[in-house]
């Protein structure tokens, strides 16, 4: 039959009738499953393990005081997802917080999710407060998610019930539970050429008349040579290495020129040298032993790392310090041979544990591999980890680090609290200005990290005592929580940021981590990796690696040697980005770049759907022509007039460099084939 609008009416009439007649068959004959037997297991959780019929903690399922047989007990943040291939026909639950928090504290937010929309939210709730019914229509609906997020920036005592939780479906339908499906890692960053390019920072700081190190960096074949014009005097530079040692008596900004060459071909660059009181004039890159190792670190682990680190050709991308956290001291009163005995000897001097045999051997041993090394210590009796901390042996201990060979020092609170008083604002400084006037008179040059979490709102006074960086926060965990409630809540500290003295908000948790001896690869997606790079990076945030470095994979290391996305990070401007514009889940930050371009993240933080962040050149109070790069695939993507557009994936980012550039420029550029027309 050929359709036209006369017979088109007939068929429409036709389908409906049977259609309506086959719903009411199918409405009568509904089945009906319990979320419960469709798996506990099936239900992340951010905390504990899902249980059927019972609560989180293992008790009867209590909402507001009313009991329910049946249901998942929970804890945000966590995820169901039921495949329903369209035979779904309602969903059913009651909500809230288990009764079993009493009154901790515990809120989340309950939400369903049907083909990645958000089809019924419960807004936020406490505990105590009355159950929430749900009732949401499933039909057409292939896929459905039952989530529970915390509510309030941290997940405590989120203790989430789906009680009375039911799906009508079709008869013979198959509805199952699956595993949220892990998105596999996908490379950006293109492998580095064979000819030289020049990486690393372009400014280095240091004081006069103390030890200078520090090893110029650069891909490409090897044998490379090195050489350098302009090197104040007191320096010199080995040609095959790299490294310039010695030391500059004389204060001033010295301007010079490093080439690199090999058989490939040769690359230069402008390097500045400036001798004066500041440090530290980029963010430190390097590795830190704590979010692997924790308390399982030893010399054997660390040598390890640091070998892999010239190995694995990441010191090539400007990686540079390899610092030990907690637990190199002894721990006085262990029964444990390894860590127990005496802390310090009969004149005070500091004692490493037995993990730790040869100190100054180990330090040696790493500054012979071209790279710098790092401790830690707290200012109280003890550290977090309650091994002896510095407490009335701060000048000693200062010396005797300087004396082992040390670069850096993180400076953590933690035993001080049992001495500190009551946390005024100059109890809280107190410590920190103590060792900043100790590190500024020996007689080498210690980076001074404070790690206090931030309190007393340390971004304003760390850089007054000395400090290089400073915690801005808590520490972190291989979450989209942890990280991301981290990073982005750094967005007003952008004034406190400048060569010299940088916010901290931890270290990074890529690769494998587990807070020792046992590891695991990092929780977070693929693109939550490239947000946590690429947001660390325009924060202006020191960069330590938290996994070992013999264990890198290949995507782990493609995040880590992308030297456009580096160079964001380590630019001599010294600028953090600013929000420029937030609208929902749409972020767009940018950072002001030495030579007048702009870094910029478009970042998504949807936690179910890809969205198109459009970029005006207008939010960043910019109007004429730039040439736009993707730094990540290291590509030129065109030359735009107003701005553009980008999708973005599911808590993802795209990030871009954009040079002005004049508009008979752009024409010509675009005429001679040089870049692209604007997608
Ligand atoms: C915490 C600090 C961590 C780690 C740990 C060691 O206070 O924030 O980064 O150093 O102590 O015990």
């Amino acid at each position: 039959m050929r359709i036209n609008k006369k017979n088109l009416l007939i068929v429409m009439f036709l389908v409906g009738a049977v259609s309506a007649t086959s719903f009411c068959e199918v409405q009568t004959s509904l089945k009906k499953v319990y979320i419960d037997e469709l798996g506990a297991s099936k239900a992340t959780s951010g905390w504990g393990t899902s249980q059927a019929n019972k609560s989180i903690d293992g008790y009867p399922l209590r909402i507001g005081g009313r009991e329910f047989d049946r249901g998942i007990g929970t804890h945000a943040n966590g995820r169901m997802v039921i495949e329903l291939n369209g035979a779904g026909k309602e969903f059913h639950a009651f909500v809230g917080i288990d009764d079993e928090v009493g009154d901790l504290g515990g809120d989340a937010e309950f939400l369903v999710v049907a083909d990645s929309k958000i089809v019924w939210s419960s807004g936020r709730m406490e505990g105590r407060q009355e159950a929430k019914e749900v009732n949401v229509d499933l039909t057409g609906v292939k896929q459905l998610q039952l989530v529970v997020k915390q509510a309030d920036g941290d997940n405590y005592h989120d203790h989430t019930d789906w009680a009375d939780a039911w799906i009508t479906h079709v008869p013979g339908a198959t509805i199952k539970a699956i595993m949220p499906p892990k998105p596999k890692p996908y490379i950006l960053t293109p492998r580095p050429g064979s000819a030289p390019r020049i990486t690393g920072p372009k400014i280095f700081g240091v004081r006069p008349g103390n030890p200078f190190l520090f090893t110029v960096t650069a891909t490409g074949d090897r044998p490379m040579n090195f050489e350098i014009k302009g090197l104040p005097q007191g320096l010199k530079l080995d040609s095959k290495s790299g490294r310039i040692t010695g030391k500059v008596d004389s204060r001033g900004e010295y301007k010079t020129t490093i080439t690199a060459t090999n058989s490939k071909g040769k690359a230069e660059r402008e390097f500045r040298i400036v001798v004066g009181d500041t440090i530290c004039l980029t963010p430190p890159m390097g590795w830190n032993s704590w979010n692997c190792w924790a308390c399982a670190v030893d010399d054997e682990k660390v040598r390890t790392t640091a070998k892999a680190m010239v190995d694995s050709g990441l010191i090539n991308h400007g990686w540079s310090y390899i610092n030990i956290d907690d637990c190199w001291m002894r721990k006085e009163g262990d029964d444990d041979p390894a860590i127990g005995g005496p802390a310090r000897d009969s004149e005070g001097n500091l004692i490493p544990n037995a993990k730790f045999p040869d100190m100054k051997g180990l330090t040696d041993y790493i500054h012979d591999l071209g790279l710098k090394v790092g401790t830690y210590i707290s200012p109280g009796p003890t550290t977090c980890q309650r091994y002896v901390g510095s407490w009335e042996h701060e000048l000693q201990d200062a010396i005797q680090f300087a004396q082992w060979g040390f670069d850096y020092l993180k400076y953590d609170w933690c035993g001080y609290s049992k001495v500190s008083g009551n946390k005024t604002q100059q109890d809280l400084q107190r410590p920190y200005i103590l060792m900043g006037q100790i590190l500024k008179k020996v007689d080498r040059d210690i980076v001074y990290s404070l790690c206090q979490y931030g309190w007393g709102e340390v971004w304003k006074w760390g850089a007054d005592v000395g400090g290089n960086c400073w915690r801005t926060t808590g520490d972190i965990r291989d979450t989209w929580d942890s990280m991301a409630g981290i990073g982005f809540r750094q967005a007003d500290l952008y004034q406190y940021a400048s060569p010299g003295h940088w916010n901290d908000p931890d270290m990074l948790v890529v690769g494998k981590v587990g807070w020792g001896p046992n590891l695991h690869d990092s929780r977070l997606t693929p693109d939550e990796q490239y947000t946590h790079i690429s947001l660390w990076c325009l924060l202006s945030s020191p960069l330590l690696i938290g996994c070992p470095i013999e264990q890198l994979d290949e995507f782990t290391l493609s995040l880590l040697t992308n030297d456009e996305v580096l160079q964001v990070n380590q630019d001599p401007l010294g600028k953090q980005a600013r929000r420029i514009k937030k609208d929902g889940p749409k972020e767009i930050w940018a950072k002001e770049m030495e030579d007048g371009s702009m870094a910029v993240g478009l970042f998504n933080r949807d936690d179910f759907d890809s969205r198109t962040i459009e970029l005006r050149w207008s939010d960043l109070k910019l109007n004429q022509f730039y040439r736009v790069r993707d730094l990540w695939r290291q590509k030129d993507i065109g030359v735009y007039e107003d701005g553009i557009d980008a999708i973005v994936p599911v808590h993802g980012v795209v990030m871009l460099r954009i040079w002005p550039i004049p508009k008979t420029a752009a024409m010509q550029m675009r005429k001679i084939g040089k870049l692209p027309e604007p997608k």
